[in-house]
């Protein structure tokens, strides 16, 4: 598992029931050896993931879920999804505390809870973390993030089901990339917050916003990068093939 490079595809609100098919270009490009490094996640909106769990059974791509409900019991909360019924459909993962939920009221408490409830579920969690503009600008990124991190994982037994995501907030869909020394050094800074909470030796690492196929020869130098949260340019095939090839040559 410690070589493999994942790219996660994160579809938002976005695709719909004919549109799946076109990811069985990236099924076909799944099975190719020369790229056996890379570990291939897509997570879609809820409402078709049953469909994209029957395209990929016969691969190695996985499926994820985009977000959950906190509660570990059914309950009534109208249109919400939580971590068991995830479970019981088969995805195998879930992407816990985007920003864009975050920002929607999900606090570090609600991701604790969210999270602890995926571990018990045996879902692995994409745990995302990231700092907005103007947290960015009165400098303080690390704070931010050592506190999402530190509150995110309160309680929760050091284990290796967790892939954090570093997604700073101001990079998420504009186009824009931290600059790759400043992000070298924002991933080693990331490394020693979650060795403070959890001393794991090497914590798997993942950088997401505005990942695409020109600007992955840069981020891939990272080496301390072990994959990518991709968004918009997921819900292209030729897009997402293109950064994973480009990634493993
Ligand atoms: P983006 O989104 O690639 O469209 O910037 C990434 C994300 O939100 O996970």
């Amino acid at each position: 598992m410690t070589n493999n490079m994942f790219f996660i595809a994160n579809w938002k609100m976005f695709g719909d029931i004919k549109s799946v098919n076109s990811i069985k270009k990236v099924i076909n490009f799944s099975k190719n050896k020369k790229y056996k490094k890379a570990q291939i996640i897509y997570c879609p909106p809820y409402t078709l993931i049953s469909k994209l769990l029957r395209l990929v059974k016969n691969s190695k791509i996985k499926i994820g879920a985009q977000n959950c409900h906190y509660s570990q019991t059914p309950g009534p909360f109208t249109g919400s999804i939580n971590t068991d019924l995830i479970k019981s459909c088969g995805a195998k993962y879930v992407i816990i505390g985007h920003s864009e939920n975050r920002a929607l009221g999900d606090t570090n408490n609600i991701i604790n809870l969210k999270i602890k409830s995926a571990l018990k579920k045996k879902l692995k969690v994409i745990f995302c973390i990231g700092e907005t503009l103007k947290e960015k600008r009165k400098k303080k990124t690390n704070l931010i993030l050592s506190s999402q991190i530190k509150y995110g994982l309160k309680n929760i037994k050091k284990n290796n089901n967790i892939i954090f995501a570093y997604e700073p907030v101001w990079s998420i869909g504009t186009g824009i990339i931290p600059k790759i020394n400043n992000l070298e050094k924002q991933v080693s800074d990331i490394k020693k917050m979650i060795n403070k909470v959890w001393k794991l030796k090497k914590p798997r690492i993942i950088y997401g916003g505005s990942v695409n196929s020109n600007n992955i020869t840069e981020l891939k130098k990272i080496s301390s990068i072990k994959g990518f949260l991709v968004g918009g340019a997921s819900q292209n095939s030729k897009n997402f093939i293109d950064i994973i090839k480009k990634t493993i040559n």
